[in-house]
């Protein structure tokens, strides 16, 4: 009796001792997981928008655009697997938000591609202040590199287009 008491409370202690360890991992696998998300969602936004442009150069630009993004969720999905978790299959939220918008102009569809790669780029920012983990926040920071030349490129090509 003593013995089971002694071993219900040394499996209180472990758990305890886990807890933050378990809820920590799960709270980066949420964020690895939503930053997976949508950077599926700007990478098949891009590659429809991409289709309308009528000059091939810039099309190829968007396109390019695109297979990083691709990259980007690719890198994620391996951290996510690295950490013993499963990627998202279906990103449903984002899917909304990509069709919402395809029967605008161009241009517009152009400016929604900035806008989402801009909220992106503000979510790896605030996710690298808050996140211990160094071995993420370093791949977050390569990303984030990216993120910062896409804008660039982005805007290229919007005031090129209007
Ligand atoms: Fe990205």
């Amino acid at each position: 009796m003593r013995l089971e008491t002694e071993k219900k409370g040394l499996g209180k202690i472990l758990k305890n001792l886990l807890m933050p360890y378990l809820s920590e991992k799960e709270e980066l696998l949420k964020i690895l997981n939503d930053d997976y998300s949508k950077e599926i969602t700007i990478a098949k936004m891009m590659d429809e928008h991409a289709e309308m442009i009528p000059f091939d150069f810039l099309k190829e630009k968007l396109k390019k655009l695109a297979e990083e993004e691709r990259a980007h969720a690719e890198k994620l999905k391996q951290k996510i697997i690295e950490l013993g978790g499963t990627v998202n299959p279906s990103p449903k939220i984002y899917d909304i938000r990509a069709s919402s918008i395809h029967n605008e102009r161009g241009f517009r569809k152009l400016v929604a591609d900035l806008e989402l790669d801009k909220e992106i780029y503000e979510d790896y920012i605030a996710q690298i202040n808050r996140i211990e983990n160094e071995d993420i926040k370093k791949l977050l920071r390569e990303i984030v590199e990216d993120e910062v030349r896409h804008k660039d490129v982005l805007m290229d090509i919007v005031m090129r287009l209007c």
